[in-house]
């Protein structure tokens, strides 16, 4: 008998963040303690399938690896599988996107009576929905762009005001907008709209993803990040800054792509009171959206007056190795293996206190 934790550390899946989830998935293995932990990789394939443990430990090693498909449907419910799996004693998802970052697969979690890592249902589906997140910094009173949201009904009817770019562009007092689709992640499905001429081809773009599209108020200035983690008591890291190339954004290809004129630089070079401003912020908005174990939460700092602006909250942020969230806690001393184990500590001692709680009359 060991007395070391079984981790599952559950990869992949079906969304455009796969190939990072797998990269993440690797570094933990590589870098989590061994000395209290063993772990079972579960890799979910790009198709949606779930693979042997075997398959799941070489496409660790070998990123390329792929699986016949079996017999088995394209269907993330193969996940369900993990109620059979009595010896794991805590969930590690690396999951990104839609069914990963979303509460479905915490839901999951929750049904099978594991504790896992990362936010918990409420928080997880709160946070995708980037429209219900900025409802939720505005009443922690951290200010957000002005946004119009577009829900799919409205987006039918042609008459609709929202489908003519000049009246939104008066409403949110300029030309320079964000095209977005509410729930999506990695800049997929978002355009940069300056003038008329691409606004109905980015909205149709944005609702191949959701049924509910943002246009926000494009913010110029200096794109920031900072990294949370804990439960009642989190700890914010130093500030990390995105630099784009001028006149460019952070896209899908800036993200991804081998010729990404993007850079990370930490810590952020701006003035200490402004990055204790992000941290402040980023902690209200970690505490209003009740979020759990970690999160990543992105700003922007205006140009025009220096505002704060929060864009957006990553429940499930890059994990790999060179990932923002590990570099901003390595920056703040906490190293990367450490980061695992603690993450792991959290997650046990959420799953602890929720079964103190009753749950009928007592
Ligand atoms: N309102 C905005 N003003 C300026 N840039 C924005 C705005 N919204 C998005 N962006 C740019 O688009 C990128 C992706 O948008 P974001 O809302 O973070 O979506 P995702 O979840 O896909 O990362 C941001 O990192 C930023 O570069
Ligand atoms: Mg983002």
């Amino acid at each position: 008998m060991t007395n070391k934790k079984q981790v599952g550390l559950i990869f992949g899946g079906s969304s455009s963040e796969y190939e990072v989830s797998i990269i993440s998935a690797s570094n933990i293995y590589k870098a989590i303690d061994k000395d209290k932990f063993d772990v079972h990789p579960i890799w979910i394939t790009n198709e949606g399938y779930l693979t042997s443990e075997e398959d799941s430990f070489k496409v660790l090693e070998d990123h390329g690896y792929t699986v016949a498909k079996g017999d088995k449907p394209a269907n993330l419910a193969n996940i369900a599988e993990l109620a059979n799996r009595p010896e794991l004693d805590v969930l590690f998802p690396i999951v990104h996107g839609n069914l990963g970052e979303d509460g479905v697969l915490q839901g999951l979690f929750r049904l099978i009576d594991k504790p896992f890592v990362g936010v918990d249902v409420l928080a997880a589906a709160v946070t995708m929905d980037k429209e219900f997140t900025k409802i939720l910094a505005e009443t922690a009173g951290v200010p957000v762009a002005k946004w119009v949201s577009i829900k799919r009904y409205e987006y039918d009817d042609p008459d609709n005001e929202k489908l003519s770019y000049d009246w939104v562009a008066k409403k949110l007092g300029t030309t320079n907008l964000f095209v977005k689709p509410s729930n999506q992640g990695s800049s997929v499905g978002i355009t940069h709209v300056v003038d008329d001429s691409n606004y109905a081809d980015a909205l149709a773009e944005a609702f191949k993803y959701d049924d509910k599209v943002l246009v926000e108020e494009g913010i110029v200035g200096t794109e920031v990040e900072t990294a949370v983690l804990g439960n009642d008591h989190p700890i914010v890291s130093g500030v990390g800054q995105i630099i784009n190339a001028k006149n460019t954004w952070y896209s899908y290809e800036n993200k991804y792509s081998d010729d990404s004129t993007t850079t990370l630089q930490i810590p952020a070079k701006i003035p200490a009171e402004t990055a204790e401003k992000v941290r402040q912020n980023a902690l209200k908005i970690y505490q209003v959206t009740e979020c759990s174990g970690m999160a990543r939460i992105d700003s922007m700092l205006r140009e025009s007056d220096g505002e704060v602006i929060f864009n957006e909250l990553n429940s499930l942020p890059g994990f790999t190795s060179i990932s923002m969230y590990p570099k901003l806690f390595e920056e703040a001393g906490i190293a990367y293996g450490d980061l695992i184990t603690r993450l792991i500590d959290f997650a046990e001692e959420r799953y602890a206190h929720k079964k103190t709680l009753l749950h009928k009359h007592d």
